[in-house]
């Protein structure tokens, strides 16, 4: 293979913030994830799920509260069990009318870690003597009956100033994302418009910020609040992109009578973020959560997934509004069954989830896009079929979709890959970047994918070209390989075959052959195997040119191994 750079004829600059990350409480990424609270249902909120009462006791709760009556005590695996590290401190905190004994135990009823909380309002620390991936913690009351409030048990080892798990943390740092999208994805819609992401209930006292109920099908504390968001942001030293409700769920939506107050939560929002601490309110009220210093918060998405005729109404709503008051903020607009068009659209959100085929034949999408439009966001990419839970040929269809996004990043100014996490024991989507359980974690191909690209970033587009000359050798397992006029020859083992060169249909027979001039003319053929094919195609005279292989079996995500002789 031969590689030309032309280092004379400079083409676009990289975007500065073209790969970040989406983050969306979804598969329990913050609650059960990130968020490193380890007791689930700790407002008690849902009744006694996830907490039992043991040894006779009896538990029963109204508002906030859990009632116990002995002997006995109340258990809870937390989400699905408590993961502890040997020698790893943790804080209990806890109102509790009587005295608690408090146990961390294995599944064996091995006791790990104890200690004793008095009446009222107290903490304690606890230290497993060993480590343990699926602990419970069991309250013991000295005395009934007794009334629990605000359990909470934290690990004292958390990274960055939004005190987050670190294990999970420290493998988004690794990625050095230039944004983070947050909250969502759907969740920022809800199922019903009461569901959707409050961003004011999610600040102050963990205790008493309600919860959101998701859309992805749980509870969750929003603990990960908006100034935690913001917060993570700046340890990331990434810019923060929220994405507003713009008065729209997946079942109903803001009468446009009542949209001034979605409007003023988006202005709010942003003085919250950047507002002066001594002048404006919600600046104030920043520095009183503990950030005198503003955030920056500089881009805004106007919903998710909305479109139609109310999304264009409240669009334009949302846009005049922010851009009078705020006008350095950059707005985002989704394209959904077709893009809004009652105000102007800055940068536009695409969404794309498909096979590996699809990504690789998208690396080519924005080299013709129209210049004079908007910028594009690439917001929620990945591929989601043909690809088991994440792997090598999904993580090769993205990277070459990124090559493309890189190439034109004139246009494409942004893009994430979706969605960041799983927890393994709540797989609400399929695949995600980070896979985790109580005390493990590791990222999928895909996350490597987002890893190489976004710690290797270019400055400047290059004009390359590439030639295989003849006796090259193998390409390696592609879809698409670029090679010059000669003989061609390749062997795939895929069953179904789709062969273009340079974009033409071209036919395809077993056997080797000579490259030769191409009749029009599609062709689509079933053979065995590990067969060897010819194709006769491409322009002769030219000095380079694309082969194309589809594969369309089992889903499309059988590699090829293409061969140039
Ligand atoms: O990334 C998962 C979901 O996909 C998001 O919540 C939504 O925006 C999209 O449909």
């Amino acid at each position: 293979l031969t590689l030309t750079v032309d280092g004379a004829r400079p083409g676009p600059r990289l975007s500065p913030i073209l790969h970040g990350i989406f983050f969306e409480e979804i598969n329990h990424a913050g609650d059960g994830g990130l968020y490193p609270e380890k007791l689930r249902n700790r407002d008690f909120s849902e009744g006694t799920a996830h907490w039992e009462a043991f040894g006779g006791a009896k538990a029963t709760t109204e508002g906030n509260a859990l009632t116990l009556t002995g002997p006995g005590g109340v258990r809870t695996e937390g989400y699905w069990g408590i993961g502890l590290e040997r020698g790893k401190k943790l804080v209990l905190s806890l109102e509790a009318t009587n005295p608690i004994a408090a146990t961390l135990v294995s599944p064996q009823g091995k006791v790990l870690a104890q200690a004793t909380l008095k009446a009222g309002k107290g903490q304690v620390g606890l230290t497993p003597g060993a480590s343990c991936p699926d602990a419970r913690l069991e309250l013991r009351p000295v005395a009934f009956p007794v009334v629990l409030k605000n359990p909470s048990l934290m690990p004292t080892e958390t990274r960055g100033q939004a005190k987050l798990r670190k294990d999970l943390a420290t493998l988004v740092a690794a990625m050095k994302p230039s944004f983070v999208r947050f909250p969502g994805g759907c969740y920022v819609e809800g199922d019903r418009i009461g569901d959707r992401f409050i961003w004011k209930g999610t600040l102050g006292d963990p205790n008493q910020r309600g919860g959101t109920r998701c859309i992805w099908g749980y509870k969750g504390t929003n603990g990960l609040g908006f100034h935690e968001y913001l917060l993570w942001c700046d340890d990331l030293k990434a810019e923060p992109l929220f994405v507003i409700n713009c008065g729209m769920s997946h079942k109903d939506v803001t009468p446009l009578s009542q949209m001034d107050a979605v409007i003023q939560d988006a202005l709010d929002a942003l003085e919250y973020a950047n507002g002066d601490p001594n002048t404006t309110k919600w600046g104030a009220e920043r520095a009183k959560n503990g950030h005198p210093k503003p955030f920056g918060l500089k881009l805004i998405e106007i919903g998710n997934e909305n479109g139609g005729p109310r999304y264009n109404e409240r669009y334009k709503l949302l846009f005049d509004a922010i851009k009078k008051k705020h006008p350095y903020v950059r707005t985002i607009a989704n394209d959904w069954g077709g893009l809004p068009t009652s105000a102007p659209i800055e940068i536009v959100d695409e969404h794309y989830y498909n096979t590996p085929q699809f990504f690789f034949e998208q690396a080519n999408r924005y080299d013709s896009y129209d210049r004079k439009k908007h910028k594009v966001y690439v917001g929620e990419y990945a591929v989601t079929q043909g690809c088991g839970q994440g792997n090598l040929i999904a993580a090769l269809g993205e990277a070459a979709f990124i090559t493309g996004m890189e190439r034109n990043s004139d246009v494409v100014v942004m893009a994430s890959y979706a969605p960041l996490f799983v927890n393994a024991n709540n797989r609400a989507w399929n695949p995600d970047a980070i896979v985790f359980n109580s005390s493990e974690a590791f990222g999928t191909p895909s996350y490597w994918v987002q890893q190489l690209f976004s710690t290797n970033r270019g400055d400047v587009v290059l004009p390359t070209k590439l030639v295989s000359s003849p006796k090259s050798g193998d390409q390696g397992a592609t879809a698409e390989a670029r090679g010059g006029v000669g003989v061609g020859t390749w062997r795939t083992d895929a069953e179904y075959k789709e062969v273009a060169v340079d974009g033409k249909p071209v036919t395809l027979t077993p056997g080797q052959g000579s490259w030769q001039k191409t009749a029009e003319g599609g062709l689509r053929q079933t053979n065995a195997q590990g067969d060897d094919f010819r194709a006769t195609g491409g322009d002769p005279n030219a000095s380079n040119y694309t082969l194309t292989l589809k594969a369309k079996k089992n889903g499309g995500d059988e590699g090829f191994l293409i061969m140039f002789y």
